[in-house]
């Protein structure tokens, strides 16, 4: 039996934990046999000392021992891809990469969270289109996925349940934003989802968990190398979290903006990013075709309205209405215009994210209800030029004095200046 004060200390004093220590002490703590003010302490010293890829990658291990695993490409016989995003303000990208993906004929198999604080979760937008279930049982997720090639559903409680009660932990002893824990918390979900494949997106900027590309390219090294270890091909995009993604914040409103992506009339960063994400998983896929062909057929999806088909075929799989017209819709919209001519040298990610929180369109603890109508519509983006009274953005409330409250937030997200700003891409860096 391990002394779990002594493990504590070593970690205190910089050494190094085998991957024995390291399994005993994740599954003695999933079983309830390790109190959480040790494993507390344990992650507070890996906070300020570290794990290394070897630590790292048993603690992701031990993780994924906690519970059940599946094994989705032998019960399909294909090659079953994933994605996953860090998360951030705007970020609807699975929403259209899945049914791309699906209608290039690659099955993709998603399991996905809900949004805390301010940024939202994929389930959180789906659960939006009425009628979508979010649950399915194990039998109809491979059934849906051999049916019509895409399925995205709640993560099941019996999937690394060691991440689950750990996170909860982390999350009230501010040892959340650690690199090695942050990648093993994740990783350690998507192994346990069973792809062969995984096209992960890291989101860099003040929207972001990750706040410089220097963090965010650690994190992302980090995630390939734990793939690479469990045998699965791993590939990182790393992407602006500086301004939200797209225009549409908010959980009916971002379903819209992603169908109309589907659809060819998509934001030009939204679009260019489910593009390089689309292209990197029919990459990975069974189809043998390279990142280039890959974009080429991704945009061809787009283009012959297989992937709008592909969308609806999914969402009636899965007992939603695919119809735009039934998403809710808030009772009030309120612009924010431009105070002065110029240009948009700043929209800050973060005050979009929290004034759509305030609407009532995310939670502050995971019990709390979510409006999902309201949210924020950014028509100006990071270097749009405007005129005096020019709409800056939209905001989609339930009531007058929420939408005033709002617009204040919004209005100090925008930074107007007289030149254009420095640009860059959506895509910062690609980690292989
Ligand atoms: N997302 C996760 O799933 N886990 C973390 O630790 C951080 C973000």
């Amino acid at each position: 039996m391990i002394r779990v004060p002594e493990l504590i200390e070593r970690k205190r004093n910089g050494g190094e934990l085998s991957d024995e220590e390291i399994s005993e002490l994740i599954l003695g703590f999933t079983r309830g046999e390790i109190p959480d003010y040790q494993l507390a302490a344990w992650c507070m010293a890996v906070y300020f000392r570290g794990l290394n890829g070897r630590e790292t990658h048993a603690l992701t291990d031990a993780m994924i021992r906690s519970g059940e695993t599946l094994a989705l490409g032998s019960a399909l016989g294909r090659r079953v891809v994933d994605k996953h995003s860090t998360g951030g303000v705007g970020d609807k990208t699975s929403l259209a990469v899945g049914p791309i993906v699906a209608a290039c004929g690659v099955p993709l198999a998603k399991m996905s969270g809900r949004g805390l604080g301010h940024t939202g979760g994929t389930l959180d937008k789906l659960e939006s289109i009425p009628g979508y279930r979010v649950e399915l049982t194990l039998d109809e997720l491979v059934e849906q996925v051999r049916e019509v090639g895409l399925a995205i559903v709640g993560q099941t409680g019996d999937l690394v349940p060691a991440d689950k009660k750990l996170y909860a932990l982390r999350d009230v002893t501010a040892t959340v934003d650690i690199v090695p824990l942050i990648a093993s918390s994740i990783m350690s979900k998507k192994l346990a989802a069973g792809a062969d494949a995984i096209v992960l997106d890291v989101k860099v900027g003040d929207g972001a968990f990750m706040k410089t590309l220097e963090d965010a390219r650690i994190l992302a090294e980090q995630m390939v190398d734990l793939g690479r270890r469990a045998g699965r091909d791993v590939v990182c995009l790393l992407s602006d979290m500086d301004q939200p993604l797209g225009h549409a914040v908010g959980h009916a409103l971002e379903v819209r903006e992603a169908l109309e992506t589907l659809a060819g009339r998509g934001p030009t960063d939204f679009t260019e990013l489910v593009l390089h994400a689309s292209a990197r998983l029919l990459a990975l896929s069974d189809l043998g075709v390279d990142v280039e062909e890959g974009r080429r057929r991704a945009e061809a999806a787009i283009a012959e309205g297989a992937a709008t088909a592909a969308y609806e075929r999914w969402i009636r799989a899965q007992g939603g209405d695919p119809d735009p017209d039934v998403l809710p819709t808030a009772p009030v919209v309120r612009p924010v215009v431009a105070e002065r001519e110029g240009i948009v040298a700043r929209l800050h990610a973060l005050p979009i994210g929290i004034a759509t929180l305030g609407l009532g369109g995310g939670r502050r603890t995971k019990d709390d209800a979510i409006d999902h109508a309201v949210g924020v519509v950014c028509h100006a983006k990071r270097g749009s030029a405007v005129a005096a009274g020019d709409v800056l953005a939209e905001v989609h409330a339930r009531d007058d004095e929420s939408a005033a409250r709002a617009a204040e937030t919004v209005r100090s997200a925008y930074v107007l200046g007289d030149e254009a700003p420095r640009g860059h891409g959506i895509l910062l860096d690609v980690i292989e």
